[in-house]
């Protein structure tokens, strides 16, 4: 990655960065296979919207070179010097002031994104008309309030501060659980062809990657939601477990969903 040294030498900052590389390594897999599936190639032109570390907007360009274009947009620039690649537009922009033109896409991909955003039908709609008629979009979400099994009291507290972000995400006017409706929202908008597939990654498979993973979801939360009233004890014991599956067996849902503009 280029710029590390330069760029992530704060904590927090490089925490988030490798927290939004393990979100890639999770999800890139699908989200590219049904991009592939829609049909991208060379000449593409595409939008990936919330770029974070920017593995898919990379991976887009790769497709549509050599004469293709990607357009990266995120309201945070901080990772913009790692996804630099020939063919990635990077903008720093909220996504409602972005403006490629009307019907001047072939694939608009968000991953993470929607959950985030208050008027999500209108952007949603607003993507549609960057769309070419017969254009796609494939947006991808994980519903976070689908509760782990789980096998001890600290397996609850997982549960417990799991429930503590979907709130914290819908005060902020988000949906942690959109990830469930993305069809309706998907036929809502009139697009057509539209699928959606949940895949669930086990957490349990001793892969290094999915600990990290888990771990890095917990300390945002942890970040992010009020734990004052929780003991302090029992976030370390919990926190360390969380890899090995001891308290918490649990599934990472992600639903990439893909539909149309008509033709
Ligand atoms: C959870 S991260 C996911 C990053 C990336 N999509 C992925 O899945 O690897 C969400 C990203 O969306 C960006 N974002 C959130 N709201 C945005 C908005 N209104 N306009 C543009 N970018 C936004 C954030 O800065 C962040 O980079």
């Amino acid at each position: 990655m280029t710029g590390q040294s330069y760029i992530f030498d704060d904590h927090a900052v490089d925490a988030e960065f490798r927290r939004l590389q393990h979100i890639e390594r999770n999800g890139d897999y699908y989200s590219q296979n049904r991009l592939r599936a829609c049909g991208i190639g060379p000449g593409a032109r595409c939008l990936e919207a919330g770029i974070g570390a920017g593995s898919m907007a990379r991976w887009m360009a790769e497709q549509a070179l050599p004469d293709g274009h990607v357009f990266g947009v995120d309201i945070d620039d901080r990772w913009f010097p790692a996804s630099e690649i020939a063919g990635v537009e990077c903008i720093k922009s909220d996504i409602r002031a972005f403006d490629p033109g009307p019907e001047s896409l072939d694939f608009i991909h968000a991953r993470l994104f929607f959950m985030h955003l208050p008027d999500r039908a209108d952007v949603l709609r607003q993507m549609m008309r960057w769309l070419r008629p017969g254009g796609w979009v494939v947006i991808a979400d994980a519903d976070i309030s689908i509760p782990a099994r789980v096998t001890s009291p600290l397996g609850e507290l997982w549960n417990e501060l799991n429930g503590r972000f979907v709130r914290a995400v819908s005060k902020l006017g988000g949906d942690a659980t959109i990830a469930s409706r993305l069809d309706a929202l998907f036929l809502d908008a009139g697009l057509v062809d539209v699928r959606a597939d949940t895949h669930y990654s086990s957490m349990l498979t001793k892969d290094p990657d999915m600990g990290a993973f888990l771990v890095s979801s917990f300390d945002a939360i942890c970040s992010l939601c009020d734990v004052s009233d929780v003991r302090e004890e029992d976030l370390s014991a919990l926190r360390a477990s969380l890899p090995t599956g001891e308290n918490v067996s649990t599934f990472y849902h992600l639903t990439v969903a893909a539909g149309r503009r008509p033709t």
